[in-house]
């Protein structure tokens, strides 16, 4: 049986719409209300004590979790607010003054993190971006030609947002080590339907979110830092979660903590953790290489179908190239008349309409969303 078909059951937006967006907000499952109930009961029934009682410790026990579905051993990944924080922290651990002191990333980056590296120009940074050519995938070959010894950090993304276009990773990595630079590689497009293993790949940084294929809601993203650096780095974006005695209360500089609770900052968003757990739960129960497989059948059929009616698929051809998600050209009009049909899609500027499949789709939300797809054009194109 395919994963969709025992699994619906278990997120209620499926009971009216056909969710195809889970590449900006994955669908929530049923029992992340639960958990949620369990914060606001923990909350009332424990107060204060609730911190030394699981809270406190939940960025990195959770970190765990989300590292055991990545290939990061325990230690390695913890809790952050969004990436974008995560990134300013790797940021804060470098220095710009000397002739290594340029990073390299794709042009079509998700912006937020394209603005936390423009921002360390003032530091020294230099920029070098990676062109997109056929504004879809960026050719490995100029990737690693732009790598070179004046090059500090690759923070690339694993699959890009804009377009689905998945990155090798491993052969990146392997070239930026051999010129002495490090990799963060953001996952925020690939953790929970794309199979990923951070040890494998032999990364130096990873960073990522639940909300999406995780299936988690906003507030609880992730960073990743290889163990062997743990002990070189020294965030300055920072505080007093990193510290390695917090409760000691010590004014003056900051003790690190030894493993990658140095990454912290201050407390905790607990809410956001809580939610995040059911999520992740199931999509490890389902299995990352099953949602991969459902994942693949399910998106060639769509860009096939979406062919076949004469739409123009902005999106690798090749199914091993291509992420969770697809892209149609279109207007933005069209995905708020899919919204009013109860169709969820969204639509991204220099991209066009933008649609994925989920562990929980069903082949005839594929359909549905074509017919609907369709019947909008013409209507606008005033065929009958
Ligand atoms: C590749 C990628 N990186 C990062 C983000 C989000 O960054 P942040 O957590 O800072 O909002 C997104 C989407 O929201 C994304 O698609």
């Amino acid at each position: 049986m395919s994963p969709s078909a025992f699994r619906r059951a278990s997120f209620p937006i499926l009971e009216h719409s056909t969710y195809l967006v889970s590449h900006s907000l994955g669908a929530m499952p049923r029992a992340a209300a639960d958990r949620l109930a369990e914060y606001a009961g923990t909350w009332a029934a424990r107060g204060v004590r609730a911190w030394h009682e699981g809270w406190w410790d939940l960025p990195r026990t959770l970190g765990d979790e989300v590292g055991a579905l990545l290939g990061a051993p325990a230690g390695s990944v913890v809790m952050q607010p969004n990436v974008s924080i995560a990134q300013s922290a790797i940021a804060s651990c470098l220095s710009y003054g000397g002739s290594r002191n340029v990073i390299v990333f794709e042009a079509p980056q998700f912006p937020s993190v394209g603005y936390v590296w423009e921002a360390q120009r003032a530091q020294g940074a230099r920029i070098r971006s990676v062109p997109c050519p056929d504004g879809i995938s960026v050719p490995l070959d100029l990737f690693l030609g732009a790598i070179g010894e004046d090059t500090l950090l690759v923070p690339l993304s694993h699959a890009l947002f804009r377009s689905g276009f998945v990155q090798d990773v491993a052969a990146i990595t392997r070239r930026a080590h051999e010129v002495g630079a490090w990799v963060a590689v953001d996952l925020y497009q690939s953790a929970g339907t794309l199979p990923v293993d951070l040890t494998a790949w032999d990364v130096d940084f990873a960073v990522g979110g639940c909300l999406k294929w995780l299936c988690g809601g906003p507030g609880a993203a992730f960073l990743y830092v290889a163990p062997r650096l743990h002990s070189r780095l020294q965030p300055r974006v920072t505080g007093w979660a990193a510290h390695e005695d917090p409760f000691a209360f010590r004014n003056g500089p900051i003790a690190y903590a030894p493993d990658a609770a140095r990454f912290l900052q201050g407390t905790p968003a607990i809410p956001a953790l809580y939610a995040a757990r059911e999520g992740l739960a199931v999509v490890k129960d389902v299995g990352v290489d099953a949602i991969r497989a459902q994942s693949v059948r399910q998106m060639q059929m769509l860009i096939d179908l979406a062919q076949e009616a004469g739409f123009r698929v902005r999106t690798p051809a090749r199914a091993a190239e291509r992420g969770g998600l697809a892209v149609i050209e279109g207007p933005e009009t069209w995905a708020d008349e899919l919204e009013n049909r109860e169709v969820l899609v969204d639509y991204r500027p220099d991209a066009g309409l933008r649609v994925s499949t989920h562990f929980y789709t069903s082949d005839d939300d594929v359909h549905r969303f074509i017919a609907e797809l369709r019947s909008i054009r013409d209507a606008s194109s005033g065929v009958a």
